[in-house]
């Protein structure tokens, strides 16, 4: 199979480049990983990674996903040593592609693949989970209460576009260590229901059907966020109030997350 040239992955290369560009990035700050379909079955066995979670949903599926350590902004040029092909097993996976200087992926790989089982239970379409240091997101995170309805409500508030493309709703986890277990089960819990996942004081976690639509959703929230870091400390004389919430939901005919709005 012909990877580097499949449509979908070009996306996937060409989004390590703009999480970059967006300041995002840093050193080696934030992994994507996309559910691949096709049949791989033809690709030889490179190593095996062991991992600790349960991860029983996924047996079966291939995945591509940042290594650990690899610089987003190398993503594009070199993906043959920065990106991983692989299949998952039962408490390991099997590289069948990439990371050919011998590295591992990325350490987030609980909060991918529990993230991954979790989304495709609520959207069969669901392909794409991609973890980002968005700045304005995170600022967000040391001055605004880490309540997730009134972290939401704040972003909803700030754009009239947050209620359209995050109507469900935006998770929140307090202050966590990463790359562990924990906080992968963490944010998969919130995945069931969600598409975004902020980690406070770290970044977040955005789901999507393609990696434009889920770079496209973490761009709304931080936007909103940015709207809001830029006003906080003024004097706000108004925003979008919950009756033009209500309003912009009825013209788009969604179902914004229950009790969010009074
Ligand atoms: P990795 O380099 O292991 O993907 O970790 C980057 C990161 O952002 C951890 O949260
Ligand atoms: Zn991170």
């Amino acid at each position: 199979m012909d990877i580097l040239n499949m449509p979908i992955v070009k996306e996937y290369l060409r989004t390590a480049t703009q999480l970059y560009n967006h300041g995002w990035a840093e050193r080696n700050g934030g992994n994507i990983s996309m559910l691949m379909d096709g049949d791989f079955s033809d690709m030889p066995v490179l190593r095996t990674i062991p991992f600790s979670f349960d991860a029983a949903d996924m047996i079966g599926r291939c995945i591509m996903i940042t290594g650990s350590g690899k610089y987003l902004k190398n993503v594009e040029a070199d993906p043959e040593n920065n990106i991983a092909l692989l299949r998952i097993c039962d408490g390991y996976a099997e590289l069948l592609w990439g990371l050919a200087d011998g590295g591992k992926p990325s350490s987030e790989l609980a909060a991918h693949l529990l993230s991954h089982s979790a989304r495709l239970k609520a959207d069969p379409s669901h392909r794409v989970v991609m973890h980002t240091h968005a700045t304005n997101a995170v600022a967000m995170t040391f001055v605004h209460s880490l309540d997730e309805r009134e972290f939401t409500r704040t972003l909803w508030g700030m754009a009239t576009e947050s209620i359209m493309f995050f109507y469900d709703g935006v998770a929140v986890l307090p202050w966590m260590p990463c790359g562990t277990d924990e906080i992968g089960i963490a944010t998969a819990e919130k995945m069931a229901d969600r598409r975004v996942v902020v980690w406070a004081h770290h970044g977040v976690f955005g789901a999507g059907s393609t990696p434009d639509e889920a770079l496209g959703l973490i761009e709304t929230v931080d936007k909103a966020a940015q709207f809001y870091m830029m006003t906080a400390h003024l004097p706000v004389l108004q925003k979008i109030n919950d009756s033009q919430l209500k309003e912009m939901a009825a013209v788009l005919g969604i179902t914004p997350r229950p009790g969010y709005i009074d």
